[in-house]
């Protein structure tokens, strides 16, 4: 035991002595192998993940094996650690070959290093001979100066780590929040991370989950990365990428040389993948890889916290600017005010319509900038008890301040305990509403228009009605007296006269009626393109005389309609007339056709090439007895009795003028008519 005693002496001398691990673990060793009168022995390590041991340091070997051993193979039996007493292999070479040949020995003592409960490492230590119980008891302290050294080591290592990635967080907070920049405060951490791996290069890549990519964001040498910038998260060999799909940091030697390597870590957020971080050229030393890793997992922890932390800021800063260009591109003036009525902030359309920069106009009283009438409505709403039905106060109103008419909405604005702390008044001008009123104005007139028509109609269709008799009495007698001759020869002018002359007025008392309505619609099942057909067949002659194209296709197959074949006719021909007179020689008349839906309903557009429709002609139209053409030639009929029987047939007639000059009738027809004709 004598032995022993001084043994644990000298062994705590040697861990007072020195906490580097370069001068204690080959005293260590020394004591190992001097205790059981051994020549060789090894340290092997766990890795991180307790699977894998790697040799780091050895006594009386050429050179330290640098392969990894499986921990499930024979360096650690089953009892080793559940007994945590050192174990004798009488045979090595059966369950680890290559640790015997390392050695130099058949047989070796298996000694567990474990600090707490921690499972550190297995001292292998070569033996010619199995060692007495004596000898296995007392290199037993040696086991646990081994750990206590290791753990010592890893404990002082950690503060360094953590004093050295302090500083990296401390830079890189520095940098994001003295430029407000994700990228620029990156970049400071890359430069940081340089010298702590002894690395080249690294550079840290995000993750866009949307895009499925990962960037390139930050780089300690930017201008020497070569492309691609941006990789899919899936892409099978980009080292950014193979990293975010892993768990922990990996190592991977570079070609061709044993000293340097690429590291590249994971960055795990709480909720998701963020990035990597890749490290180039890392010099390794020997036996230096799992602690490098280690440091790198360490760093990728308490970086995707920070980083996690800064993409987050990014986004809200990033969807903050979205929401003010939003706020700022509305129409409506938005201003929201606390509960002193004060202006907290405003859009861009309030300031432009008050005026005033924004600048000038925050923490000013809301009731500045308004007339008193919306500032009524605003006090209505802030004196509202918070809760009450109908919070949201409306109205419209004229504010002269605010230059305009405004439908207004004041809302009150509660803040997360639903406590009333202000609120937002929105203001939509209403002021181009006159315009909808001017359309209304004029459905109005067209109104009194078809007022008027319907009014003049009975009352034409009376006289009409007295004229028709006596006229028709003329004209029989006449044609009697041409057909006999029985008149004298001088009077045949007299009498052509006469009769073309009555004829004309019969003519004009039959367009009354028509204009009067007073023939009932016969409605049945016809085609526009067939009522046109026989329009233009009527015109043809007269077309060719005055040299007057048409454009016309009767090939569109459009849906029947339920008219009155003859009094489409007519309304069709009344519109052609007037174009062939505007015209008057060589022009063009073009017919467009076309269905529109809800209600189903035909449109047919005339355009001729004449002249067009002066400002003042144009609104008058169709009112009845409205001509311009000279006494005897227009009775000013025709777009009155069109203008009719359109709309008795449920549709609607208008007239415009062409871009490309002349004019344009347009009329619309419902497939089916709504209800009854009048
Ligand atoms: N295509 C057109 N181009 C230019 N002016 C037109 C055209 N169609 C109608 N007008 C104008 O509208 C007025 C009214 O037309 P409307 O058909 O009602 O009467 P009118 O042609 O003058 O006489 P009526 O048709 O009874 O013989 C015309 O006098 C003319 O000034
Ligand atoms: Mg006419």
């Amino acid at each position: 035991m004598a032995h022993g005693a001084i043994s644990q002496t000298s062994l705590l001398e040697a861990l007072a002595g020195t906490d580097r691990l370069s001068e204690l673990l080959p005293i260590l060793h020394g004591h190992a192998v001097e205790a059981l009168q051994a020549r060789s022995s090894i340290l092997f390590q766990f890795d991180r993940t307790g699977e894998w041991l790697r040799a780091t340091s050895a006594y009386g070997l050429d050179r330290l094996p640098t392969e990894p051993w499986p921990s499930g193979g024979g360096l650690v039996p089953e009892p080793l650690f559940r007994d945590l007493l050192p174990i004798y292999i009488g045979d090595l070479t059966l369950s680890s070959k290559s640790v015997s040949e390392y050695l130099g020995t058949p047989s070796a003592v298996l000694i567990p290093l474990a600090h707490m409960d921690a499972r550190m490492g297995v001292l292998a230590v070569g033996c010619g001979a199995e060692p007495t119980v004596e000898a296995l008891r007392s290199v037993m302290p040696v086991g646990h100066a081994f750990a206590l050294a290791l753990h010592r080591a890893n404990a002082a290592r950690d503060t360094e780590l953590q004093r050295d990635l302090r500083g990296l967080l401390q830079d890189f907070s520095q940098a994001v929040s003295s430029s407000l920049n994700l990228s620029t405060g990156l970049e400071a951490l890359c430069v940081g991370v340089n010298p702590l791996f002894g690395a080249d290069r690294t550079s840290i890549w995000l993750h866009d989950r949307r895009a499925r990519m990962m960037r390139l964001t930050a780089s300690s040498d930017a201008t020497a990365f070569p492309d691609p910038r941006e990789v899919p998260t899936a892409d099978a060999v980009a080292p950014a990428a193979a990293a975010l799909r892993r768990e922990c940091a990996v190592l991977t030697p570079d070609a061709g040389t044993s000293s340097k390597a690429l590291i590249t870590v994971p960055l795990k957020g709480r909720r998701r993948a963020i990035g990597a971080v890749v490290m180039e050229g890392v010099r390794l030393e020997p036996g230096s890889e799992m602690e490098l890793l280690e440091r790198a997992d360490e760093m990728g922890r308490q970086l995707a916290a920070a980083v996690e932390n800064v993409v987050l800021l990014d986004d809200v800063l990033r969807s903050r600017q979205e929401l003010d260009n939003t706020f700022n591109s509305l129409a409506d003036l938005v201003v929201v005010c606390n509960h002193d009525g004060r202006i907290v902030h405003v859009n861009k359309t309030f300031c432009d319509r008050s005026g005033r920069p924004r600048d000038e106009i925050v923490d000013r009283p809301l009731d500045d900038l308004l007339a008193p009438g919306t500032q009524e409505l605003l006090a209505r709403a802030l004196e509202r008890p918070p809760h009450a039905d109908g919070t949201v106060v409306r109205a419209e109103l004229e504010d002269p301040a605010l230059k305009g008419t405004f439908l207004m909405t004041v809302t009150p604005l509660m803040d997360e305990v639903q406590r009333p702390v202000g609120a937002v008044l929105v203001a939509r001008d209403v002021t181009p509403h006159a315009q909808l009123e001017a359309e209304r104005a004029e459905l109005r007139n067209k109104l009194v228009q078809s007022e008027k028509l319907a009014a003049l109609g009975e009352f034409v269709a009376g006289i009409a009605h007295e004229l028709n008799n006596p006229l028709q009495g003329v004209l029989g007698h006449l044609e009697l007296m041409r057909a006999t001759g029985a008149f004298p020869k001088a009077l045949r002018r007299d009498v052509q006269t006469i009769y073309r002359e009555a004829d004309r007025a019969a003519k004009i008392v039959r367009n009354l009626l028509v204009f009067a309505g007073s023939r009932r619609l016969v409605r049945k099942r016809v085609s526009v393109n067939a009522a046109l057909t026989r329009v233009f067949a009527l015109r043809a002659p007269a077309f060719r005389a005055e040299g007057i194209e048409l454009v016309h296709d009767k090939t569109d197959n459009l849906p029947r309609l339920k008219a009155d074949p003859l009094m489409l006719q007519q309304a069709f021909l009344n519109i052609v007339l007037n174009a062939e007179q505007a015209i008057g020689m060589n022009g063009r008349i073009e017919v467009r056709k076309a269905l529109l839906d809800n209600p189903a309903r035909l449109v047919v557009e005339i355009r001729d090439t004449g002249p067009g429709l002066p400002a003042d002609v144009l609104p008058r139209v169709f009112e009845p007895f409205y001509t311009t053409k000279e006494v005897g030639k227009g009775t000013g009929l025709g777009l009155a009795i069109a203008y009719g029987i359109i709309q008795e047939h449920g549709g609607q007639i208008s007239a415009a003028n062409h871009p490309d000059g002349g004019a344009v009738f347009s009329v619309q027809l419902p497939i089916e008519p709504a209800g009854e004709p009048r």
